[in-house]
């Protein structure tokens, strides 16, 4: 069975009602990365960051998969399907999609901040002070911030290596090391990029760009796919 791999970001989500980051409206012009996503923001407000990460939860529990969360799903009747996703949403999996990988944390998830092997799922929208793991400590969100390592860079990097086809949606390509992921994948692997914003991929060789939203992009791409 042949191999996609596919690296999802923000703007997968964003006709879920999810709103993006960089876009125009995006989460970045309303609150500043270093006074919510960063470890320094947690030990300075944390009840701003716990308060910025509680909103995204509940609003992730009132949204649902679109078209082409839904569409990566059905891939898997042909393919094996790797999703690799910069997102912290759980659609890819409610769509179901069965192998996600989740680069940047998962906002369904809290671990402890003495340990961060011990992962929880939080119930309900709200994390809350006195929220604790089993060795005592507050939890705190389950996300990669800015300036924290991202364990599961070599795994994901590893995947991308193994691509036969490659299909990058709904990112900028702006935060690393993931937008670095496209550079272990074979050169002679056929590569798609789904975002209406696209811009050319300088030295990416067999990329094919589809300037679209994905909600039509990727469904139409995924039954060419099909078809093959
Ligand atoms: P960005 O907000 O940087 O980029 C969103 C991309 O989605 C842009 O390229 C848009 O053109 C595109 N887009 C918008 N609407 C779309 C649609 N309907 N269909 C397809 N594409 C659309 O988001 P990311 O690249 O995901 O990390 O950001 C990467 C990381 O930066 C995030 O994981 C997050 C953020 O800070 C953390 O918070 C750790």
């Amino acid at each position: 069975m042949q191999k996609i791999v596919i690296l999802t970001g923000a703007g997968i989500s964003a006709e879920s009602g999810i709103r993006t980051f960089r876009d125009s409206g995006g989460l970045w012009e309303e609150h500043r990365v270093e006074d919510v996503a960063t470890f320094d923001a947690w030990l300075n407000n944390p009840i701003l960051v716990m308060d910025f990460y509680n909103q995204r939860r509940k609003q992730l529990l009132e949204v649902e998969p679109n078209a082409a969360h839904h569409a990566l799903a059905k891939l898997e009747e042909r393919f094996d399907v790797q999703i690799i996703t910069q997102n912290v949403d759980d659609l890819h999996e409610r769509a179901g999609s069965s192998k996600v990988l989740h680069l940047h944390g998962e906002l369904k998830k809290a671990r402890s901040t003495v340990d961060e092997s011990l992962v929880y799922d939080v119930q309900g929208w709200e994390l809350k002070f006195g929220d604790t793991c089993e060795k005592g400590s507050q939890l705190r969100p389950h996300i990669v911030w800015f300036g924290e390592a991202v364990p599961m860079i070599e795994p994901a990097a590893e995947l991308s290596a193994e691509a036969d086809i490659f299909i990058v949606i709904g990112t900028s390509l702006n935060v690393y090391p993931a937008a670095g992921l496209i550079n272990y994948v074979p050169v002679s692997c056929m590569k798609y990029l789904v975002d209406p914003n696209a811009s050319p991929l300088p030295g990416i060789r067999n990329l094919s760009i589809i300037r679209e939203k994905a909600g039509t992009g990727v469904p139409e791409l995924v039954e060419k796919l099909l078809a093959l």
